[in-house]
Parts: structure tokens; sequence; C-alpha cells
């Protein structure tokens, strides 16, 4: 059967990582979570003061330490895929909200993202891959067979990172959640390297008033349609 890859991109929060990982199960294919990796870099970068106090970067510093922050996902033993940072799994720390307060800035970093890309192209070369993130379908794989672009009202999305991080034991009020998707879409959608946007050639999918399931099933015969074609 033909192999094809498939990007998702879209907004902060909007279910892009669930859909994604629904696809690759259903497919067997595999899922690489681009924003984990921009999320360990920035964990990395907290731990090591490369961000400053003000939500400053120190670019010196950055550049210095590139070398010496290895990301990649290893398989544990119940099968998921963790991410790993310089060996040491950072899973569940790099959902912390405060690693999401400055992900974005350290995903505007030039020298950042040429490291990452260079690596996520390498992980979808195979193909059989389900990516997700916010710059596949117009950088890391320009040519995917399949390109979703995923979106949802800012209100929706608030209400359900909200319950998610309340589940995950987060003291968080709403205004806090609903600031910081708003800010990380618009350093996102606005930063000189690859901002977030559409692909021309990307299907969008509005999953604000569609169930999860509806989602999936759309998506998977947009992705059937192009392994039959
Ligand atoms: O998908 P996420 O929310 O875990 O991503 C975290 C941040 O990483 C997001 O605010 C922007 C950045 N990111 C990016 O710039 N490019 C990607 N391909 C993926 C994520």
């Amino acid at each position: 059967m033909k192999k094809i890859s498939i990007a998702i991109d879209g907004h902060s929060s909007c279910g892009k990582s669930t859909l994604a990982k629904q696809m690759a199960k259903g497919l067997n294919y595999t899922y690489v979570d681009t924003g984990a990796m921009y999320r360990a870099i920035a964990l990395f970068c907290m731990q090591n003061d490369i961000i400053i106090i003000d939500g400053q970067v120190d670019l010196n510093k950055l550049e210095n330490s590139l070398n010496n922050i290895n990301v990649e996902f290893k398989l544990n033993s119940s099968g998921n895929r963790e991410t790993m940072l310089n060996g040491v799994s950072v899973e569940s720390e790099i959902r912390d909200p405060k690693v999401s307060n400055c992900v974005s800035l350290i995903g505007q970093e030039k020298i950042v993202r040429v490291k990452l890309v260079d690596l996520q192209k390498k992980m979808a070369s195979q193909k059989a891959v389900v990516m997700d993130g916010r710059d596949i379908g117009t950088v890391v794989i320009p040519d995917a067979e399949l390109k979703i672009f995923l979106t949802a009202d800012v209100d929706v999305r608030t209400n359900r990172r909200y319950l998610e991080l309340q589940e995950a034991g987060h003291q968080i009020s709403k205004e806090e959640v609903r600031d910081n998707l708003v800010s990380r879409d618009e350093i996102d959608s606005t930063r000189v390297e690859s901002p977030l946007k559409q692909a021309d050639d990307a299907i969008v999918i509005d999953n604000s008033n569609i169930t999860r399931e509806e989602q999936l099933a759309k998506a998977m015969e947009l992705a059937r349609q192009q392994i039959d074609s």
C-alpha cells in the first residue's frame, strides 16, 4: 500500500496532537509531535538561565549551548513515545504552563528552527509519518500528500485546555489559559522565521462544533483518498 506523509498544522490547543496520534495509530504510521521538541529546548533554556527573567533570550548562551541539546523520542514500556532531553524523559515537564509561557519565545529563534527543522525533515524522510506543528505543511514537509490546517474558536480552545490542565492538577485560571493561547498564536503567526500559516494546498478543519470522532472520520477519509490515489 502507498505510504504518504501527513502534515497537521494549526493554532495552539486546537487538538492537533490528539488527531495526529489517532491517525498515526489508525494507519500504523509514526507520530511526531514537533511542539514537544520546541518545548524540550524551552525547558533546557529555563533550566540553564538562557531565558532571562523578563522574557528575554540570552542568544549567545543559546548559540553556545545548542550543540549540547539532544532531543529525541523513545518508546516507553507501554509503547508510548516519550520526549527525551539529553537522555532524560521530560514528557510531563514540558506540558507545564511555565514551559507553555516561554516556548514561543524560543520557537522564534532562527538557530533553534534550523536545528529542529533539519531533524524533523530527517524523521519525515521515510514517509508513513503524521507530524503536527505550525510549519509542517509549509516548511518541514512541503510535499506532504495530505495537509490539514486545524482550527477552533478561541473560547472553545480555552475551555478544552483549561479542563485538561485542571485534570492534570495545575492551578491556573481560565483567563491565564486564554491569555497564553492568544499570545502564543500572536507570536507564532507573526514571527519572521517560518510563521504559522495555512499552506495553499491545506484542507481546513474547524473543530469548534464537531466531536473528536467526527473530526477523525473526516481526516481519515482524506488520508485514504490520498493513499488510494
Ligand atoms: O504544539 P505545541 O503547543 O506543543 O507547541 C508549542 C510551541 O512550539 C508553540 O507555541 C509554537 C512552537 N512550535 C513551532 O514554532 N513550530 C512547530 N512546528 C511546533 C511548535
